[in-house]
């Protein structure tokens, strides 16, 4: 009464109609576009957690600009009391020196644009 071979064919047409959007995700990677960032050290630790720096360098940042400019103060001195240089380029960017994939990739995605660079000096790659 049915052709079979037809019902298969058309049960094969559907299943790739339905897991379309599942293979265009995995085909272009678009669907699930989520910033990169590349880390571009050897160190295996951030300053500071790696969560408290996702949500906070910024005002992390701050702090440090304002205890070196404001208190004359040099050296950070972490919760689990290392110490780093109080240094945007020296200090962050020495282990994440590449800038454009690792702060910017995040940014761009963000539409963040911190006009830090317009003074402070980005590491030229490769050095
Ligand atoms: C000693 C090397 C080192 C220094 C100095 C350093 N970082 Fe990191 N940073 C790392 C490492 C390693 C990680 C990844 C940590 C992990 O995976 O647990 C990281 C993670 C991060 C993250 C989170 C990335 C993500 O994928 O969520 C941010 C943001 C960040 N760092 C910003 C900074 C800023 C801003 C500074 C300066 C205040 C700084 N880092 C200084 C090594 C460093
Ligand atoms: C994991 C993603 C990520 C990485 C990596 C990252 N940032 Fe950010 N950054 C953000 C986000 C998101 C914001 C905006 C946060 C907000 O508006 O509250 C931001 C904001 C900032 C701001 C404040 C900008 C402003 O105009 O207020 C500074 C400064 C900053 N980031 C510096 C850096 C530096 C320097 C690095 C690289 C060492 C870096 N960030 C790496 C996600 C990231
Ligand atoms: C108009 C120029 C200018 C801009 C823009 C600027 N800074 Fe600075 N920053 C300075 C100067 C000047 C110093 C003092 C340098 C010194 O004492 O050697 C400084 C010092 C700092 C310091 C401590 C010392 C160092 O060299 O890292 C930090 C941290 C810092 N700034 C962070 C930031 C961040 C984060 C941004 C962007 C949100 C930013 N600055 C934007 C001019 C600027």
């Amino acid at each position: 009464m049915y052709d079979k071979g037809k019902v298969i064919l058309g049960l094969a047409i559907f299943l790739c109609l339905a897991s379309f959007p599942a293979w265009y995700i995995v085909l272009t990677g678009k669907g699930d576009y989520r910033p990169a960032p590349v880390l571009a050290t050897s160190e295996n630790q951030c300053v500071e957690s790696k969560q408290y720096m996702r949500e906070y360098h910024m005002q992390l940042l701050n702090q440090w600009r304002d205890d070196a400019v404001r208190n004359g103060r040099a050296i950070y001195t972490a919760t689990d009391n290392r110490t780093y240089d109080i240094n945007l380029t020296g200090t962050c960017l020495n282990c994440h020196s590449n800038k454009a994939e690792f702060c910017d990739s995040c940014h761009n995605y963000q539409g963040v644009a911190p006009n830090c660079w317009d003074c402070h000096n980005v590491p030229v790659m490769g050095k």
